[in-house]
């Protein structure tokens, strides 16, 4: 490394582009040079039990042995990058594990390197299989920040300042009763969710209803960065009926909820729905950049070559990664073991509960949410969420940050934890908001 008496913070601070959240955790966050399992060690040796995973990437923690090995094995060959126009065994061995864990329906698969991109593959795809234009996306839906991801996610804050997006997409309410789209709180998950249906319906049917050429209605089954919002059991059975009624294609964004992170292979699988186009990045590999959309082959079995494309499609070290965390998953029963994680964070639910600043704890599997609400009355508190993660980092625990209204403390840790870290990490959160609670905004 070049000589910089600055340090390597200073030189983020000088010439990082300003639009990257470096110091969105902690003001002075940790330079971290190692990791294993659940654990990210700074210069100084200090450990970090990670519980942000990286924005919910390494579902297998960090330096898992299989994953190391396949990298090391297709580095060793030397063939790094060959870009798509080009076979590769490590494309078609990734190809044959993900078809075996998704339903025998998904025969297409197209690969793209990043959430946001498989979002822009998943809604050109939908338009050009269907001839229609109008997607139907969710409030509180996060699909990443290209200019096209951009206009399905509904965050206006960082959709206003590039206006106008791609035209052709309809917000419909997604249910979060705690925070009602329809302004009534009290109601029931499977009263809220039924007001949404019902609302998408009649958009739906109604003539006068602002739907004009819908090709898809686009969901994630879990709102992740929405906050871990859970919609009840048949939501998206519900929407797989409408989808056959009104002639849509029912779109599933995995990115943050596949590979095991909610306890399923995907988190569909909860209903028992089947989709039309998955969406997945994040845990697929569990490390490297890589992306895809699986399908039907009535949609990705019919594109023109080249309607999509990107040079590192299909990268042989990312796609060797991914093929290697895919038999990791399946061969050391890690989908069972995310659940047992979720058991051992919801035990601490009962203690974190009785914190006034929390206003609700919620999560499946490996992917929790605990709602951060002023005690007065439990409006919205994002302004406690850096204190909180900043603290976090203080007493070695990093912590995501979500939510609609950027509220929510994401606990998202690898499933190869164990339950002592568990109980460490969730022992550290408790003081941690039971201080903060107490000294609002007095963190590291
Ligand atoms: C559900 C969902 N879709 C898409 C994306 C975008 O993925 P990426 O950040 O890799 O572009 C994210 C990222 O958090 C996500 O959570």
């Amino acid at each position: 490394m070049i000589e910089d008496p600055r340090g390597p913070l200073q030189i983020f601070r000088d010439h990082e582009s300003t639009s990257l959240r470096t110091f969105g955790m902690s003001e002075t966050p940790p330079l971290l040079v190692a990791g294993e399992g659940a654990r990210l060690y700074d210069a100084a040796g200090r450990d970090y039990l990670d519980f942000a995973c990286g924005s919910g990437v390494t579902t297998l923690g960090h330096g898992h042995p299989a994953i190391r090995k396949a990298i090391q094995a297709q580095l060793d060959t030397g063939i790094w990058h060959i870009g798509a126009h080009l076979p590769h065994g490590r494309r078609a061995e990734l190809y044959q594990e993900l078809l075996a864990v998704l339903p025998a329906e998904l025969t297409r698969i197209n690969p793209a390197n990043t959430g946001a991109e498989a979002v822009e593959v998943a809604v050109k795809a939908a338009r050009f299989g269907t001839g229609r234009t109008e997607i139907i996306a969710f409030q509180g839906g996060y699909q990443g920040r290209t200019a096209g991801a951009l206009s399905v996610t509904s965050y206006a804050r960082i959709k206003r300042p590039f206006l106008p997006l791609m035209p052709g997409v309809i917000h419909v309410p997604y249910p979060y009763p705690r925070r009602s789209p329809f302004g009534r709180y009290g109601q029931t998950a499977e009263e809220c969710a039924a007001l949404c249906l019902e609302f998408l319906e009649q958009a739906l049917s109604n003539p006068a209803g602002g739907v004009t050429d819908p090709a898809a209605i686009l969901v994630e089954p879990i709102q992740a960065v929405g906050g871990v919002i859970i919609p009840p059991p048949g939501f998206l059975r519900e929407l797989r009926r409408l989808c056959d009624r009104y002639g849509l294609l029912l779109v599933v964004d995995e990115v943050f909820t596949g590979f095991a992170r909610t306890g399923r292979w995907f988190a569909f699988q909860y209903d028992g729905v089947i989709p039309d186009l998955v969406i997945l990045a994040k845990g697929l590999s569990g490390s490297l950049p890589l992306a895809a959309v699986v399908g039907r082959e009535e949609i990705l079995g019919r594109w023109d070559p080249g309607l999509h494309s990107s040079t590192f499609h299909g990268n042989p070290v990312a796609c060797a990664a991914a093929a290697a965390s895919i038999r990791a998953i399946r061969e050391e029963g890690l989908v069972e073991r995310a659940n047992e994680v979720g058991r051992w964070i919801t035990e601490a639910y009962p203690q974190l509960r009785d914190i006034p600043i929390v206003g609700d704890c919620r999560g499946i599997g490996a992917l929790h949410g605990i709602e951060i609400v002023e005690p007065e009355d439990g409006r919205p508190a994002p302004a406690r969420i850096k204190p909180i993660r900043s603290e976090g980092v203080h007493r070695g625990l990093l912590l995501w940050e979500c939510g609609w209204y950027g509220n929510v403390i994401g606990l998202v840790p690898p499933v190869v934890i164990s339950r002592t870290e568990v109980s460490r990490a969730m022992e550290i959160l408790a003081a941690i908001l039971r201080d903060e609670a107490q000294h609002p905004g007095e963190s590291a």
